[in-house]
């Protein structure tokens, strides 16, 4: 039986992480990309000479040639600058959007088919921009936050309570970032919702801590962003996607009119199955739920517009990348 292919753009710390989460569960093979002459070659073979003494036998190459990534099932995008203490996401916005338009063409080039995960930030928003320049599937592009953030939020939990992880159900709608939109109704212990188990006043608590989750480690690390918590969020979506599971994952995904919600990405419940967004799962939130989610989705808007003109230049100057403006409600096959 042939294993699936994974292939993971960008060497860094959540990178290979990513590679060896997938290679020692031997759910696929991986190709692990990176520009930088020699790193990913050199993490690669590093960590496929691990497997013979973890005994597994999936295969692990590093390259730095997109031809690599050609067949992959999914391609996961890490590539990107790491936030820097004091550097919001959004600092980010304009050089990662140069390097997300230059990837996007790379996969579109050499595997048009894959499903694509991504990971780098600002999270919603390069996910809007790959897809908008690989003009792929609205289901085929997906963005890794929500599992990020609801692992934050069951993590603290668990602590506050002092239970096992095993049984928490965190859910974490909206934007990756301070705009993120924990839902405590929906977050629940073996079924009881954290509502009846804790007080307003500590969930309350908990929720800043998981809004400000990315920047506690960024903080503390002094270099570099998470990348344990994230690399572990982005395996059970392609685990999920992989072994068509159907897992219901918060994710970010292309929204057409769900939540009231148009020509945008944005952390919602989907169905992730073996062709990748397979079903987004429309809530009925209350009023100040969808309040926030609604601001979530315009300060994503407004840095799409930055990111959009960013990536033109690339694309060969003005029009060729189309703003969310001139194309509102186009869905891509
Ligand atoms: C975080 C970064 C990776 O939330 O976005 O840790």
């Amino acid at each position: 039986m042939r294993r699936a292919k994974v292939s993971i753009i960008g060497a860094g710390h959540v990178g290979e992480t990513i590679a060896i989460l997938i290679a020692r569960e031997e759910l696929a093979d991986v190709v692990l990309l990176d520009i930088l002459p020699g790193i990913p070659k050199g993490k690669g073979l590093d960590i496929a000479e691990s497997s013979a003494a973890a005994k597994f036998d999936s295969h692990i190459a590093g390259t730095s040639s997109y031809e690599e990534i050609s067949h992959s099932d999914i391609v996961v995008v890490t590539a990107g600058l790491p936030r820097k203490p004091g550097m919001t996401r959004e600092d980010l916005l304009k050089k990662n959007a140069s390097i997300i338009t230059e990837v996007a063409k790379n996969i579109k080039k050499y595997s048009p088919d894959s499903i694509v995960i991504m990971v780098t930030n600002p999270l919603d928003v390069m996910s809007y921009l790959l897809w908008k320049v690989t003009s792929f599937s609205e289901k085929k592009v997906v963005g890794q936050a929500g599992v990020l953030d609801s692992a934050r939020f069951s993590y603290f939990i668990a602590e506050e309570l002092d239970v096992s992880t095993e049984d928490i159900a965190a859910l974490v709608l909206g934007g990756h970032g301070d705009s993120m939109v924990p839902l405590p109704r929906y977050t629940t212990v073996s079924g009881i919702p954290i509502t009846e188990l804790l007080d307003k006043e500590t969930i309350d608590s908990l929720i800043e801590r998981t809004r400000k989750g990315g920047d506690e480690i960024v903080n503390l690390l002094n270099k570099g962003s998470a990348y344990y918590a994230p690399a572990q969020a982005v395996y059970n979506m392609a685990e999920s996607i992989i072994k068509d599971k159907k897992r219901i994952l918060p994710s970010s995904c292309y929204l057409s009119g769900e939540y009231g919600l148009k020509d945008i990405f944005m952390g919602v419940p989907a169905k992730l199955g073996s062709s990748g967004v397979e079903e987004i799962i429309e809530l009925k939130l209350k009023a100040p739920e969808l309040a926030s989610l609604k601001e979530s989705a315009k300060i994503c808007k407004e840095k799409i517009q930055i990111a959009l003109e960013a990536s033109a230049h690339l694309m060969g100057g003005k029009g060729k990348v189309a703003s969310s403006a001139t194309c509102r409600g186009g869905r891509k096959k």
